[in-house]
């Protein structure tokens, strides 16, 4: 990304600064960023592929109601970014990319899809998209319309898949405690698509549950037949728990919450949740185990690209694998005493250049 050539460049490592002070986002590591616009209908998107070393990138569409172009660049380039470390650790043929479509109350909702499509499809396989917050299985008829390189919604329940990692991630985190899931007493917070199914498959296995939602219907639906308590979901860095499993927004954890939360470790879902490394660090320095999120949350992305390469769901030893990974990243973790989510992000950083060394 370039700021306006009449602007006042100011090197800083965090981007470039345009004529009016703000940043840019840095995209510099990024093969392609691309923001296209819809000359009928205005509709505009962020398309960004950040690495395709290991093979073709793999990123959903979301839709949001951005402040501007620059938020949404920069939303677009950390997911993106995530997306490689997330493949890499996964040990999937794939790279990362993310598209972002500009919200707001003038979008022509099927231009801006069919905008997409048109621009995935230029790009003749290197890039396959599908679901992300904000985009529904009609949207992506819109955009299958255009291209083969979209999910549709008939590939199974990615949620669920998601959740299959996530125990695997938790069983292993709990065995790096010495602990097993019997009787261990998990908190989940955030009922949906993930931590609904999450929570039954944690009850199944025995755990003393716990569930916080801001929706009260997404408690009613999951409390009741699982017989697990409700915490309110002001609550959830306040109420002592072996283990805490953050299933809703990302961001749950700062550094206040680091020095406080009563949980004996973490694993969830929710991406990027910590809120800064910092808060990883302090946690670290606290004893507290926290299995790094992009490794754990990885099962709906093994399930999405297993299906489109190979047109089968994954076998269940791919999302067992994940727990794997999740030890030997704990056990490093103590060895090194480094916090697991740098680790895992040194691990995934030095799979992608080896391969692109290897290749030279
Ligand atoms: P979802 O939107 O289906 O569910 C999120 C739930 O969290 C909702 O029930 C919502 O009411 C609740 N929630 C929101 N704010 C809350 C708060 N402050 N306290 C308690 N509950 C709150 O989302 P989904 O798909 O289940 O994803 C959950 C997290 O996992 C997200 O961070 C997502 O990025 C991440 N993730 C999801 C994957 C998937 O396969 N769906 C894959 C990888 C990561």
């Amino acid at each position: 990304m370039r700021a306006a050539h009449n602007a006042t460049i100011v090197s800083e490592p965090t981007g470039m600064i345009d004529a009016a002070g703000a940043a840019w986002p840095d995209v510099a590591d990024f093969e392609q960023v691309l923001v296209a616009r819809d000359p009928r209908s205005g509709a505009r998107i962020v398309l960004a592929i950040h690495d395709t070393t290991l093979g073709p990138a793999f990123g959903g569409i979301r839709r949001h109601a951005y402040l501007d172009l620059r938020a949404a660049i920069a939303d677009v380039a950390a997911l993106a970014r995530a997306m490689t470390w997330k493949c890499a650790l996964a040990d999937l043929p794939a790279g990362g990319g993310k598209i972002a479509i500009l919200d707001g109350p003038d979008l022509d909702r099927r231009a801006a899809y069919a905008l997409v499509g048109e621009r995935v499809d230029a790009l003749a396989g290197r890039f396959h998209t599908g679901p992300d917050v904000g985009t529904t299985v009609a949207d992506l008829a819109v955009v299958a319309e255009r291209t083969r390189h979209c999910a549709t919604g008939g590939h199974g329940d990615l949620g669920d898949s998601t959740a299959r990692g996530v125990l695997a991630a938790i069983a292993a985190t709990a065995a790096h405690g010495g602990r097993e899931l019997r009787g261990l007493r998990v908190l989940v917070q955030g009922l949906g698509a993930v931590g609904a199914p999450l929570c039954r498959r944690l009850a199944a296995a025995g755990v003393d549950l716990l569930v916080a939602d801001v929706d009260g219907a997404a408690v009613a639906a999951i409390a009741g037949p699982l017989d697990a308590r409700i915490v309110a979901a002001d609550a959830v860095l306040t109420t002592p728990c072996d283990l805490l499993a953050p299933c809703a927004l990302g961001g749950a954890l700062d550094v206040a919450a680091a020095r406080t939360v009563p949980a004996g470790a973490i694993c969830g879902a929710a991406n990027n949740v910590l809120a800064a490394p910092a808060a990883g660090r302090i946690l670290h320095a606290r004893g507290i185990p926290v299995a790094p999120d992009f490794v754990a949350n990885a099962g709906g992305l093994i399930h999405g690209v297993t299906f489109e390469r190979d047109g089968c769901a994954p076998t269940p030893a791919r999302f067992e694998r994940i727990g794997g990974v999740v030890a030997e990243l704990l056990a490093s973790s103590r060895r090194e005493d480094v916090p697991p989510g740098e680790l895992a992000l040194r691990a995934a950083r030095a799979k992608v250049a080896a391969a692109a060394a290897a290749r030279r």
